[in-house]
């Protein structure tokens, strides 16, 4: 009944994305005026990411985009979800634009425009200008004024060609993953500069969200979230709190305060940290969202740790659980249910999961294909899971797979390869999987590839 490739178990009008973001891919990272970020410093500092990859070169995107968007095409890719590299555009972080870097996100989207392909702008994918680290970083109130800036002059450059923005990338990895557990830039391991750099980054995203629209009229914005199901590892009162602390670490703090009902209270006494506030930022941060984003991977399963940082929780693995090469579980209910708790809780109007994807160790083989059944099961799994939801009501009007093409996987560099198509970072060679064949198979037969006009 919901088998996705059924025509018609998806809205005849279906966003058919694929995702990627800018230091993941594009390398170039010190052509045309771009500045360091903070990966371009943490992926250098020793010890931080795995085999010591960086993203200097990574898929050669900025040169080679003419080529992915030919990829994109051949496959009936109809939306591209991208994001742009502040540090090209603003590369003293404040102050000026470049012209030079803004030449490039003109380029792109123009090709794909060309290529009959709806273009979706995140403003920002993790690539904080060093610079504005160096002044304090998303902990400092200034940093969501000077993202505001910065996402006005892209709007002002792009808005009469784009029309999807979003702002903010899963802010949770920015403020939780970057500034508590540490694995991530800017690396560090510390409650107090991560809630403030929470809150500033929410306001960025309300900030930013009125300067896109200020700058391009017809600009729908949204959010995009990476959220998770809760579930307690066991019956124990213990268990029970701490799935309703994880759930408001992962989920109710990223949502209840874009949608105006505050951060949420039980969580501001297990921080133990008070909030940067001024008068006006609650409903400046809950500025109207024309959709919401959803990035999915893994359900969570919890227990208490009153050792580890807050929210004191730890994961537990489910025995007999499926998983993918980055030892996430596969579990596709999540996603359903997930749409619908966007729905019926948050009262979400138009809804994308805007990432959603697996890795394994893919080989080219000596037939020169790339053989991913695993992939391919997954990405049916979890479009079915899209089906479920949009019967259950969910608005749901895109999908976009992580990711077009293998790419830097943060910590993890290099190793953990997500693409639908393949790369050989010797050569840079692209070879589209057999998951990437089986999606483009999806998007024909619901007959997209040849029937959507941008
Ligand atoms: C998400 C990120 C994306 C990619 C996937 C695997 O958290 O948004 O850049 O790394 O995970």
């Amino acid at each position: 009944m919901s088998d996705p490739n059924e025509p018609g178990s998806l809205p005849d009008d279906f966003a058919w994305g694929v995702a990627t973001s800018a230091y993941q891919i594009e390398g170039a990272v010190t052509e045309d005026g771009r500045t360091p970020s903070i990966w371009d410093t943490f992926s250098h500092t020793p010890g931080a990411v795995d085999n010591g990859d960086h993203g200097d070169v990574a898929c050669d995107h900025y040169h080679r985009w003419p080529e992915d968007i030919a990829l994109m095409k051949e496959l009936g890719i109809t939306d591209y979800r991208f994001s742009i590299a502040w540090p090209r555009v603003v590369p003293g972080g404040d102050g000026p634009a470049n012209p030079a870097g803004l030449d490039f996100y003109e380029r792109l989207t123009d090709g794909l425009l060309d290529a009959g392909i709806t273009p979706h702008a995140t403003l920002y994918h993790w690539d904080l200008p060093q610079v504005l680290q160096d002044r304090g970083g998303w902990p400092a109130r200034d940093t969501a004024e000077h993202f505001a800036a910065y996402a006005s002059v892209v709007a002002g450059a792009l808005g009469d060609r784009i029309t999807r923005w979003c702002t903010l990338n899963e802010p949770l990895c920015s403020a939780w993953i970057g500034h508590l557990e540490g694995r991530m830039a800017p690396g560090l391991t510390d409650i107090r500069a991560a809630v403030p750099a929470s809150y500033h980054l929410l306001l960025g995203h309300g900030l930013a969200a009125q300067a896109v629209r200020a700058a391009s009229p017809g600009a729908r914005v949204g959010i995009v979230n990476n959220l998770s199901t809760v579930e307690p590892a066991g019956g124990s009162d213990a268990d029970v709190e701490a799935a309703r602390r994880m759930d408001g670490h992962t989920n109710r703090w990223w949502l209840d305060p874009v949608h105006g009902r505050g951060f949420p209270a039980d969580m501001l006494e297990v921080y133990g940290v008070g909030l940067p506030e001024r008068p006006g930022d609650a409903a400046t941060i809950a500025q109207p969202l024309d959709w919401l984003g959803l990035n999915y991977y893994f359900p969570m399963t919890v227990t208490a740790d009153p050792s580890g940082p807050p929210p004191f929780v730890r994961q537990v693995r489910r025995p007999g659980v499926p998983r993918t090469g980055m030892d996430w579980e596969i579990d596709a209910r999540g996603l359903e249910s997930l749409l619908v708790r966007l729905t019926d809780e948050y009262g979400a109007r138009e809804l994308y999961v805007t990432e959603n994807g697996s890795a394994y160790p893919d080989v080219v083989g000596a037939d020169g294909q790339v053989h991913d059944p695993e992939r391919t099961a997954y990405l049916d799994q979890h479009l079915a899971a899209c089906a479920r939801a949009v019967r259950r009501g969910a608005p749901l009007a895109g999908y976009f797979a992580w990711s077009l093409l293998d790419n830097f996987e943060w910590a993890y560099g290099y190793d953990k390869r997500f693409g639908l198509v393949h790369v050989d970072y010797g050569t840079q060679k692209r070879t589209v999987k057999g998951s990437g064949r089986h999606y483009a198979d999806v998007i024909r037969r619901h007959g997209h590839a040849s029937r959507r006009v941008v």
